[in-house]
């Protein structure tokens, strides 16, 4: 809840002072104030490093809630990602190494990912695709599925990518919500030694998805599926059929590179939608001076890049910045829990990012696990999606950083397309708090009225200034865009509570609206709630998130049953497949209740908020608007 009192620990930990040493920001202070002075020459500066067709005119033009970023200036992220390279000594550097979930690996140098780029570039410009066109791109942790995104940004196709663990109702109402014209899959992905078929899962979701002209399939089980000749492609063969060199097409600095969608407030997902031109500086950026990328890294974000975090700190930051990455398939405890840790080793990964919920699982299994492992060639720990509680930083901090590694706690969302908020390298990190607004970002927490609380005083976080990687539309729906940057004096709101201490550092609490952080994947209650009332036995569902130890949040439903229909064991089983199917594992109910009513406003809302607190014994706060 927000304007509450907050306790908080004052306990700071310092890194070792030779990473700040060795840092591309060894001053962050100063480098902020260097902001201030002069945002859009900070920003030029930045945006100079990079290779552009043409200059831009401006560096931003805001007309509240619209931004354009280096106006009229004209790029391609792949140049900057890959040919930028290819002219500079990175030509033969590791650009991606891939490890499988059965132990197979495979590498790209820059050169090799460049043409294979080109070669799919190609094949779906073949296929019809030119720029502007939406390709959806439904593929498990693989090489080709970042090379097919880095393929669509070649040619101008905005790609729209779908986590695979999602199922065919979600993955349906993004491609139809995109207007997809490719769909790009594969015939199963591997996880934990199991086969998944995901290509059913498309093929379901394609029902009724009539802007689809082709699928394009990457087979990797033997024997090879049968494709249907004129609909579905295959991956590779697509690339053999076609001509080698594809130039970068000329993007404008404001034409869209991606859409992602993410879980709304209502029933349908948002698309949100990401510009080529601030998006590159922005993530080129914070993967310079946050996550402090240098030439001899290998860097691993664990993510998939079906999320933003994949997006901007798997495939375009670290590319822009001439990275290694190394991605891979492997689940964390398979198959044991020393895995990870074994990568580490193997790969000597030096920068390891990942999410709050994995270090907490790992702590469940105990140290001996990473014990087993030299971890000497780690440099930097980074942290994303949820918050990392004190428990887990501590853990995080001693046992795989060793009591000397910095760790970057990064705060951003979707919408912002880079981090925002984190403790920059050699800045006293203190556990539980993610940081300060980093130098670019201008963010506070106010209360109901607009004003800035007070140090130990919750409330909403807010950005004030439009900041390059942005998020620049939500498609087709501009009322919602603007909802976003309707907080007090025309902020941006973020939808998070936090908390502040007397030295400015932040700490976020969680969400204020109906998404649920379920291990650092959002869903929304709405989305599981209709997943629900689509089932037959259903007439009302209601779907709240519950504090877990493990995964930060559980969803929890209560459901409300039609006349005629009964509460058996096997009827809450068939209702939690049907989420499973319909929407994915990750959206599927830790528990359903089934309850006689459900608590609504006399407008018939139903109030979540009381349902939360009748399950964990809180005040429920003002009922006087109950109904029922
Ligand atoms: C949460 C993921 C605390 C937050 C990059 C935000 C965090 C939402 C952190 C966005 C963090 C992300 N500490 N909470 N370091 N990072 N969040 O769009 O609630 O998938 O609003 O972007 O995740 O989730 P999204």
């Amino acid at each position: 809840m927000p304007d509450q009192q907050v306790t908080l620990n004052n306990k700071k930990y310092l890194p070792d002072q030779k990473y700040q040493n060795e840092a591309w920001c060894k001053d962050a202070e100063h480098f902020y104030q260097g902001f201030l002075t002069d945002p859009d020459g900070f920003w030029s500066r930045i945006a100079n490093e990079l290779e552009w067709i043409a200059p831009w005119d401006k560096v931003k033009e805001w007309n509240h809630p619209f931004a354009r970023w280096f106006t009229n200036g004209k790029c391609n992220i792949t140049y900057n990602c890959l040919d930028r390279h290819i002219e500079s000594p990175r030509r033969n550097k590791v650009a991606l190494f891939w490890h499988g979930d059965d132990g197979r690996s495979r590498s790209y140098t820059y050169w090799q990912l460049l043409r294979e780029v080109e070669l799919f570039a190609n094949g779906l410009k073949n296929l019809g695709i030119s720029k502007g066109d939406c390709v959806c791109i439904y593929m498990p942790n693989v090489p080709e599925q970042v090379i097919a995104m880095l393929a669509c940004a070649r040619i101008g196709a905005i790609h729209s990518v779908v986590f695979a663990g999602f199922g065919s109702d979600a993955l349906h109402a993004r491609i139809t919500g995109a207007g997809a014209k490719v769909v790009i899959t594969a015939d199963a992905s591997i996880r934990r030694g199991k086969t998944i078929p995901l290509k059913p899962i498309l093929e379901e979701a394609l029902i009724n998805a009539t802007t689809v002209d082709y699928i394009v399939v990457l087979r990797t089980q033997e024997p090879s599926i049968d494709l249907l000749p004129e609909f579905e492609k295959d991956f590779y063969e697509l690339m053999e059929s076609s001509d080698k060199s594809c130039p970068p097409e000329e993007m404008d600095s404001e034409d869209p590179l991606f859409i992602l969608y993410t879980s709304g407030t209502t029933g349908q997902p948002k698309g949100i939608i990401h510009t080529t031109g601030g998006y590159m500086v922005g993530t080129y950026y914070s993967s310079k001076y946050i996550l402090d990328i240098k030439d001899a890294d290998i860097f691993w974000c664990t993510a998939d890049p079906g999320w933003i975090t994949g997006h901007s700190y798997i495939v375009y930051g670290p590319l822009l910045m001439g990275a290694t990455i190394f991605i891979t398939e492997s689940t964390p405890d398979y198959p044991d829990a020393g895995i990870w840790w074994k990568l580490i080793e193997k790969y000597g990964i030096s920068i390891f990012y990942t999410a709050p919920t994995a270090i907490r699982m790992f702590m469940r299994f105990g140290e001996e696990y990473p014990d087993r492992y030299d971890l000497s060639s780690l440099r930097i720990l980074g942290s994303v999606g949820e918050p990392l509680n004190p428990e887990a930083f501590e853990w995080f901090y001693h046992t795989i950083g060793k009591g000397k590694l910095p760790i970057v706690d990064t705060w951003w969302q979707t919408e912002t397309g880079m981090h925002m908020i984190t403790t920059m390298i050699g800045e006293p990190m203190k556990p539980g708090f993610a940081g300060k607004p980093i130098p670019g970002v201008l963010a506070d927490i106010v209360d109901k009225n607009g004003n800035p609380v007070p140090p130990g005083v919750s409330g909403q976080l807010i950005i004030k200034e439009p900041w390059p990687s942005m998020m620049r539309m939500v498609h087709q729906n501009e009322e919602r865009y603007r909802l976003y940057w309707s907080g007090p004096d025309g902020s941006f709101l973020a939808s998070d509570l936090a908390v502040r201490d007397d030295e400015g550092y932040m700490m976020i609490l969680g969400r204020s609206d109906d998404l649920i952080i379920v291990s650092g994947h959002n869903i929304g209650t709405a989305e599981v709630e209709s997943a629900l009332v689509s089932h037959k036995a259903v007439a009302e569902a209601a779907v709240v998130g519950i504090p877990d130890e493990m995964k930060g949040n559980r969803i929890l439903a209560f459901v409300l049953l039609r006349e005629n229909y009964t509460e058996t064991p096997k009827l809450k089983q068939d209702l939690l497949y049907h989420v499973r199917i319909t929407l994915g594992p990750i959206a599927v109910p830790s528990e359903i209740r089934v309850v006689e009513s459900l608590p609504k406003t006399r407008s018939g809302k139903i109030m979540r908020r009381v349902l939360r607190a009748w399950e964990l014994g809180e005040d429920p706060g003002d009922l006087s608007t109950i109904e029922e």
